[in-house]
């Protein structure tokens, strides 16, 4: 790797260019070797960078599916309302479609949905106006929502600890901090000196291509673990706590996240460590009632047979299940890490509370 490089934490996940005319995001499919900004203008290209993880994680597909409907409404040529709210509907659905699993994208394009129609009265350009400020904000209230995970988060540890973590929900999945690494990040600007332990995360590597580099990146002590390796080191002792992120969690804590995140959350109860889901309100769908309600995607073959290889390492042809999240059960799962607190089981309430105190904190963040 070029030593002159940039280090990854100086770059935004996404972001606007300055021309207001697209997209940025750092194609992340191609990290850690390369660093390579892109610029994306049209739906086709803002769904493919989501449907191919070129940006991925439940908040950053959010807030760039935010920008992207705010670009596509932008370049929509009419003075009439309905018009416009129609072409805004057919764009929205569009973009929707790109993911199932994780809830923030269609929260994301919901909230901007609900700009337009809180505006309807107004002329176009001021609703184009409306829905830019509405995607500026959303990104800059990630932040802050990341950063108060971190803080609740890191009350749950102390220094030293070892804490394991799945997939990547850093700040690479955000607009920074991460939920699941916003404990880690803040921790380590106090000198906690934790020891973190990332699974690679197989099939799409995000554990050790994203997790791993941005933690390393940061000066983090970091070990990167292949995914059948999480029962050794919590036997070991070396664990005292999960944090993971999560696409959707259910009115009854039940949370869908990468796949392989439910495996170590059974082995890690049959090792008494705690399992921590870091999930901003965003994340959380009181619409869903149980895990067995969420839509899990799946994806392609290749992805498991030959991608990441340079040679196919499956029989041609042979059957492959892939799908990309996997649901763990509430009753695995110590707590519920949000930017309002942290929600305890039963689940069913604590999520209520949450949202309660979101309700009467006026929308703080
Ligand atoms: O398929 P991905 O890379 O989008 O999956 C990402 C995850 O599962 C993350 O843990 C989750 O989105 C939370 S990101 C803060």
């Amino acid at each position: 790797m070029d030593k002159d490089r940039k280090n990854i934490m100086e770059y935004e996940t996404v972001a606007l260019d300055d021309e207001d005319s697209a997209l940025v995001i750092i194609d992340q499919t191609k990290l850690p070797g390369e660093t390579e900004l892109i610029h994306l203008h049209t739906g086709q290209e803002i769904w493919d960078a989501i449907y191919l993880l070129k940006v991925r994680g439940a908040p950053a597909i959010g807030v760039a599916a935010a920008f992207g409907i705010y670009l596509l409404a932008k370049q929509i040529q009419t003075q009439d309302y309905e018009v416009f709210y129609r072409e805004f509907r057919k764009q929205k659905e569009y973009l929707n479609s790109s993911r199932p699993t994780a809830v923030n994208l269609s929260w994301a394009l919901n909230r901007m949905e609900q700009v337009c129609m809180k505006n309807k009265e107004k002329p176009i350009e001021e609703i184009k106006g409306h829905l830019r400020a509405e995607a500026i904000a959303m990104k800059e209230e990630d932040i802050r929502v990341c950063k108060a995970i971190g803080e609740h988060g890191l009350t749950l540890v102390k220094p030293g600890d070892g804490i394991l973590t799945h997939c990547n929900a850093g700040q690479l999945a955000t607009c920074k901090y991460g939920t699941a690494t916003a404990p880690i990040y803040l921790g380590q600007e106090r000198g906690y000196q934790f020891r973190v332990f990332a699974d690679e995360t197989r099939p799409l590597l995000q554990g050790a291509r994203l997790t791993a580099y941005e933690l390393y990146a940061s000066g983090v002590d970091v070990t990167l673990l292949c995914d059948n390796m999480s029962a050794t080191v919590m036997r070991n002792g070396w664990i005292n706590a999960v944090f993971v992120g999560c696409d959707r969690v259910a009115a009854n804590g039940d949370t869908a996240n990468k796949i392989g995140t439910s495996v170590v959350a059974a082995v890690a109860k049959r090792y008494h460590v705690p399992v921590y889901i870091c999930a901003p309100t965003s994340t959380i769908d009181m619409n869903t009632a149980t895990g067995d309600d969420i839509v899990i995607e799946q994806r392609p073959a290749h992805e498991v047979t030959q991608m990441w290889y340079e040679k196919p390492m499956a029989p041609e042809g042979v059957k492959v299940f892939n799908p990309a999240f996997d649901v763990t059960d509430h009753d695995l799962i110590a707590g519920i890490v949000t930017e309002y607190g942290i929600a305890r089981a039963p689940y069913t309430e604590s999520l209520q509370e949450i949202f309660a105190r979101k309700e009467t904190s006026g929308g703080w963040f």
